[in-house]
């Protein structure tokens, strides 16, 4: 252990706890005590582990090895860490599959999806449902009472690797009773989706196949259907796995690790399946995946996005209903992007910090040393494969330190800005996109980051989410407007900023009989009479600056509705009516921030333009501001954590009355 630098601190309960993912079942034994011993030194309170490791602990059908694992949580136990146990049902091993060929999941081109690397399974598949829950039992059999073990994580990432949509067999016998269900019967079904056009009516449930494969486009509402059966079929996996370790390991956890950028499923109807939501966050790996400019990929090469992180941590705390962690943290290059730069000097701590001023109650890294062999031998972790500390581990001890210098850390309040994101809405447009580029969760981020620069912190809800309190309510795409919403956005009292497509579709997907935005007409006295998308490189002048690009709406007003600002071509951009505000077009970056500034004035927030680096967030009475940009930033104060100016990629923390 000799000349490792180490945080030298002791537990303290009420600040974010950090961990590390831990794969012992990878390493010789003899470096375990070593392990663990240094992870406490460096101040981690914690370890996840068994994720993966259903080989080792199955390795012949029925023959179970407990041993290993055994010793494993042990140590970690007696070295004062805690342990998050994975079930390891993203990697049905060998044998299993060989003697179940039918768990394996089909591609949307019919291909199976063979073993050799993870998450091969089918969910759908009654058959993996049954293993997933024989294991899931054993393991909370064995360890669900361990003193060290606080919680669980069920699987691994769901829908990792495209795998929520399988075409197998199970998948298709399940979607058809899944419609049955749904719809009653085949007639009610023709007519939900229109199936006289083009002669598409099915006789009986039966006759329903997946919606891939066809000559040309498949019916969109079957595309929409086959997605929310499929999201389902996560929601019953997961519910299998909960309902065991909820019984068999009382008082613990019971979580999930969602990804990034990642909407295949419904994570708020999974996440009130758990206790807590997690999430893995890898800011670089994201940058180059998400949908950002060229300058801005160049920019934020080596910090990521400065407004990424912070709308997954915002997403998850609403899965976790206020509860979540980050579960895997990026600790240096990873191995799966394009590209995999390493990070700036300081951003592993920095992205820390954004997790602990979002509210998260535990952080892990992963992985604890980077592997040797294998896909994932380009992955940094906080060692190297040589068992040195990586780049990470001052960063690490630097967190650790600061956090048990800060004390006891105050809980997260409500935000003021509540901003609706919707999977269905998200599947809505995805099913029926009418401009190639269009994408639900690309513009929820744009108004998020918006939000984010003009000071103002974000709440992501869902849309059946319970709007009292907040001052400002935005829908950047909420497709389906249902009565719950409707009313709710009525007895708000706050300013409600709505984009194109809101109120669009109805449940069945169908354009709503008094045109959209349905829903929302009660609030403001418009139609939609026609839209149009436009290539990239077209853009629509906007009378008092500013341009629209992508997606343009007639918008028919009546006479109690303001048009606050017009296309050059006389077309009405901005409508407001009372506290209700509709956007009609898809405006660029510096026209929704005026937008959404002069809407914020109006809900009395006070706003302010940080500029595209610079962001602040709020914890109780502290404050913290992060450099994401190239260039020191003053301060009007001295912190108590970081330095004054604020360099690159560096945090500043504050109390407010100081
Ligand atoms: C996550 C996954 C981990 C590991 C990691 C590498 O998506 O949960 O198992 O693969 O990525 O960055």
């Amino acid at each position: 252990m000799g000349g490792f630098p180490s945080a030298g601190i002791h537990a303290n309960q009420s600040a974010m706890k950090l961990g590390v993912c831990w794969y012992p079942e990878q390493w010789p034994e003899a470096l375990w005590a070593s392990d663990v011993a240094r992870m406490a030194a460096l101040g981690l309170r914690f370890v996840r582990i068994g994720e993966f490791a259903w080989s080792r602990i199955e390795p012949e059908p029925g023959h179970l090895q407990w041993d290993w694992l055994d010793r494993a949580v042990d140590l970690a136990h007696a070295a004062g860490l805690q342990v998050v146990m994975g079930t390891p049902t993203a990697t049905p091993p060998k044998w299993l599959v060989d003697a179940h060929p039918e768990i394996l999941a089909k591609g949307r081109d019919g291909q199976v999806r063979g073993f050799g690397s993870r998450r091969h399974y089918c969910f759908s598949s009654d058959v993996y449902l049954e293993q997933a829950r024989r294991i899931t039992r054993l393991m909370a059999q064995r360890y669900g009472e361990h003193p060290a073990v606080v919680a669980w994580q069920t699987d691994n990432e769901y829908g990792c690797h495209d795998t929520v949509v399988s075409t197998s067999d199970a998948a298709r016998a399940g979607f058809r009773r899944w419609l049955a269900e749904r719809y009653g019967s085949v007639a009610a079904l023709n007519a939900a989706w229109g199936l006289s056009f083009w002669s598409q009516e099915y006789r009986s449930f039966d006759e329903v196949d997946a919606p891939f494969g066809t000559v040309t486009e498949s019916h969109p509402a079957h595309r929409l259907d086959w997605q929310r059966y499929s999201s389902a079929m996560v929601e019953r996996f997961n519910a299998a796995q909960v309902e065991i370790l909820r019984a068999a390991s009382p008082g613990r956890d019971i979580v999930h690790n969602f990804m990034g950028l990642f909407t295949e499923f419904d994570h708020f109807a999974v996440g009130r399946q758990l206790d807590v939501a997690t999430w893995d966050s890898y800011p670089i790996g994201f940058l180059g995946q998400g949908p950002f400019t060229s300058a801005e990929k160049a920019r934020y090469l080596r910090i990521g996005h400065p407004d990424l992180t912070a709308f997954h941590h915002s997403l998850y705390r609403a899965c976790g209903r206020g509860r979540w962690w980050v579960i895997e943290q990026q600790p240096g290059p990873v191995n799966w992007a394009a590209w995999n730069p390493a990070p700036a000097k300081g951003a592993v701590e920095l992205w820390g910090w954004e997790a602990v001023a979002q509210g998260a109650e535990r952080m892990s890294w992963f992985r604890w040393r980077q592997a040797p062999t294998g896909q994932e031998a380009m992955h940094a972790g906080l060692n190297r494969p040589d068992n040195q500390p990586a780049a990470a581990w001052p960063e690490v001890a630097a967190l650790a330190e600061g956090l048990a210098r800060l004390g006891p850390l105050p809980k997260r309040g409500q935000a003021d800005v509540a901003l609706l994101f919707d999977y269905d809405s998200v599947w809505a447009v995805q099913s029926q996109p009418q401009g190639r580029d269009q994408d639900a969760l690309a513009i929820a981020m744009a108004w998020h980051t918006a939000a984010r620069r003009l000071g103002l912190s974000v709440d992501i809800v869902p849309p059946d989410a319970d709007l009292a309190g907040y001052r400002l309510v935005l829908l950047p795409v909420q497709v389906v407007v249902d009565d719950g919403l409707a009313q709710r956005l009525s007895a708000s009292g706050a300013q409600l900023l709505a984009g194109p497509r809101t109120g669009s579709k109805t449940r069945d997907f169908a354009i709503p009989p008094a045109l959209p935005p349905d829903g929302l007409q009660a609030l403001i006295d418009i139609r939609v009479a026609r839209v149009e998308s436009l290539p990239p490189g077209i853009s629509l002048a906007v009378g008092n600056g500013g341009v629209v690009t992508g997606w343009m709406e007639d918008v028919e007003a009546g006479a109690g509705v303001a048009v606050q600002s017009r296309l050059d071509d006389g077309r009405g951009l901005w409508f407001a009516a009372g506290r209700a505000h509709y956007l009609a077009g898809g405006v660029d970056a510096g026209l929704l921030g005026r937008v959404m500034a002069e809407v914020a004035s109006a809900a009395g927030l006070v706003v302010q333009d940080l500029g595209p680096d610079v962001r602040v967030e709020r914890l109780g009475d502290l404050k913290f501001l992060f450099n994401y940009g190239p260039t020191a930033v003053d301060l009007p104060i001295l912190p108590i954590i970081g330095s004054n100016p604020v360099p690159p990629a560096g945090v500043a923390i504050w109390r407010e009355d100081a």
